[in-house]
């Protein structure tokens, strides 16, 4: 009988160990292949798309708090964006590239609600094609396949670049910049959202910091996230930067994005009963990183930050 107990105590530990690993197993940055084809598994499991709609980025919530709807949170996002970047001053048919597009949920609000003429581009050909098959045709969008590091687009044929939480999937992020300056014409707009670390400067990060920073960019693709100077610097820096930057922090108005994200599973069980029960295990891996994230942005470790430049 004790032997028994015994038996099954160790078996069921070696399962809670097995289930820890696999939980915390990352998804390493490799190349922009290993993004392009986490991003066409996230794609093709259709699970983002039906909990968590057309929009992968956060949303943005005007205090105070109410439980409030993700998907509406995030159409709120994409307004507030565009009108705190000044975006909403270009007239009608503008040219807008949206860098790291998604399946086009910024794009289409861009093209359907301001008038103008976008472009999204994705290093995912899933993204690109779901993308496409979720835009109308009279709202003015194309969607193409290329590398945010090698703008296959020339120099000054944007009014407006739109880049949201695109920048942590980067390895260079001085080319990230310069790539978008260059399209950028003289006097154009660019409007960008990220997920930044904190500054280093005067106080390294300690050993539980990193440790956290290191899960969140190894289950996501991440190869580095830069501080908020960090990247504005790497704007001013440009040999394309033409004009004035300014940054924000909206860590407060988009850190009720993270429980939400784990919220809606429990509001919408019916999808992983749809989608079978691979999608309920594919929805459980990723809430320990969901979680580290909230915290990560709750003891600013990590910030939100929002750029708005000129070309
Ligand atoms: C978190 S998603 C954000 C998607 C979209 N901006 C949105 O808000 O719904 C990051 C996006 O960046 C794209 N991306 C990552 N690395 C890229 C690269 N090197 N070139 C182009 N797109 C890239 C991914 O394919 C994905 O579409």
């Amino acid at each position: 009988m004790k032997d028994n107990f015994l038996l099954i105590v160790v078996l069921i530990s070696i399962a809670a160990i097995v289930f820890l690993i696999w939980l915390l197993k990352g998804r390493k940055y490799e190349s922009s292949q290993s993004v392009a084809s986490s991003y066409d598994s996230w794609t093709n499991d259709f699970l983002l798309e039906k909990l968590w709609g057309e929009h992968i980025h956060l949303g943005f919530y005007k205090t105070p708090y109410k439980l409030n709807d993700f998907k509406k949170a995030k159409v709120e996002f994409v307004h507030e964006l565009v009108e705190w970047s000044g975006l909403n001053k270009l007239p009608k048919g503008s040219r807008i590239l949206d860098v790291g597009c998604g399946i086009g949920g910024s794009s289409r609000i861009l093209a359907r609600d301001y008038g103008f003429d976008v472009l999204g581009i994705s290093i995912s050909p899933s993204q690109i094609k779901r993308a496409t098959e979720l835009t109308p045709r009279d709202v003015n969008c194309k969607f193409v396949v290329m590398d945010a590091l090698d703008l296959k687009l020339s120099q000054g044929s944007f009014d407006g670049v739109w880049s949201v939480e695109a920048g942590p999937h980067m390895p260079d992020k001085q080319l990230f910049a310069d790539e978008m300056l260059r399209v950028l014409r003289p006097g154009g707009l660019l409007a960008i959202a990220d997920w930044n670390r904190r500054s280093v400067k005067g106080k390294p990060l300690s050993i539980f910091e990193r440790f956290i920073l290191n899960q969140l960019l190894n289950q996501w693709t991440h190869p580095e996230f830069s501080s908020i100077n960090g990247f504005k610097n790497n704007l001013l820096n440009s040999p394309y930067f033409g004009g004035s930057v300014e940054t924000s922090d909206w860590t407060k108005f988009t850190i009720h994005s993270w429980n939400d994200s784990i919220f809606e599973g429990f509001r919408r069980p019916g999808v992983f009963l749809k989608l079978g029960p691979n999608s309920l295990l594919k929805g459980l891996k990723e809430i320990p990183t969901i979680i580290m994230m909230r915290w990560a942005f709750a003891h600013g470790l990590m910030q939100f930050g929002v750029f708005k430049a000129r070309g």
